[in-house]
């Protein structure tokens, strides 16, 4: 979630947009549609949408995981970069915003790649645990569904990405109220403060948050 990066000026995010290679045609034709939709802030910034891309690229990812697809974003992001035998799990309850996603997928041509569990997200990661067996199958995860559920998504993670892979985490800075005293009490920004309490002392992991658009944690599994 998040359209661009928060606490930058609009001038240096305009700077960071310039000097970032071009959104590619399919993700800039899916913002622009996804932009109708009174949820689009949900959508990942696009700086973050290259950054996730070149960070599957890095470690030469086959095997990505997602929980929470809306229309599509950065799963099409993320497909686009891992090889022809590559492989995406992708995780959402909604019918209505991933069938916007499927159509992204097709015509960006890694449908193949792409395989939708629509379901709530802990029935499915259930499912792939206890029903299919793919303990320590992932390479990539990303975190980017009900932030109430964080703690219960971020075990399944650890327990499906295999050890030295990499569990990222979206809205881990939430607008910067995480820190806000006047945002103390809120539902989600105390679900997204409990979840950082939690993630930093986990001893399973090596992790650093960074500000990219709305806060991202990169967890490398041990
Ligand atoms: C922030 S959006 C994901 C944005 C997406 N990563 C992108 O790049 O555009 C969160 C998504 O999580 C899904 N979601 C929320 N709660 C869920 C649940 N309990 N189980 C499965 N999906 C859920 C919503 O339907 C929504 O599509």
């Amino acid at each position: 979630m998040s359209l661009q990066s928060f606490g930058l000026d609009e001038r240096t995010y305009q700077y960071l947009l310039d000097h970032t290679p071009a959104e590619p045609e399919p993700l800039a034709r899916l913002r622009a549609e996804t932009a109708e939709d009174p949820k689009a802030n949900m959508q990942i910034a696009p700086e973050q949408g290259h950054f996730m891309a070149l960070l599957a690229q890095l470690m030469g990812t086959r095997r990505y995981l997602e929980i929470g697809v809306f229309t599509g974003y950065s799963s099409l992001a993320v497909a686009r970069a891992l090889p022809a035998d590559g492989e995406v799990v992708a995780l959402d309850n909604s019918p209505e915003w991933t069938d916007v996603a499927k159509r992204y997928w097709q015509e960006a041509g890694v449908a193949d790649k792409i395989h939708l569990y629509l379901d709530e997200a802990d029935r499915s990661l259930d499912t792939l645990v206890a029903t299919e067996g793919r303990s320590g199958d992932f390479d990539l995860a990303f975190i980017d569904a009900d932030k109430e559920n964080y703690p219960v998504y971020w075990e399944y993670c650890l327990e499906l990405v295999r050890p030295g892979g990499l569990i990222l985490v979206d809205n881990v800075l939430r607008y910067g109220r995480v820190a806000d005293p006047a945002w103390y009490g809120d539902p989600m920004t105390e679900a997204i403060r409990t979840f950082n309490d939690k993630a930093v002392a986990d001893e399973r992991v090596d992790l650093v948050m960074l500000p990219i658009a709305d806060g991202l944690t990169l967890a490398r599994k041990l």
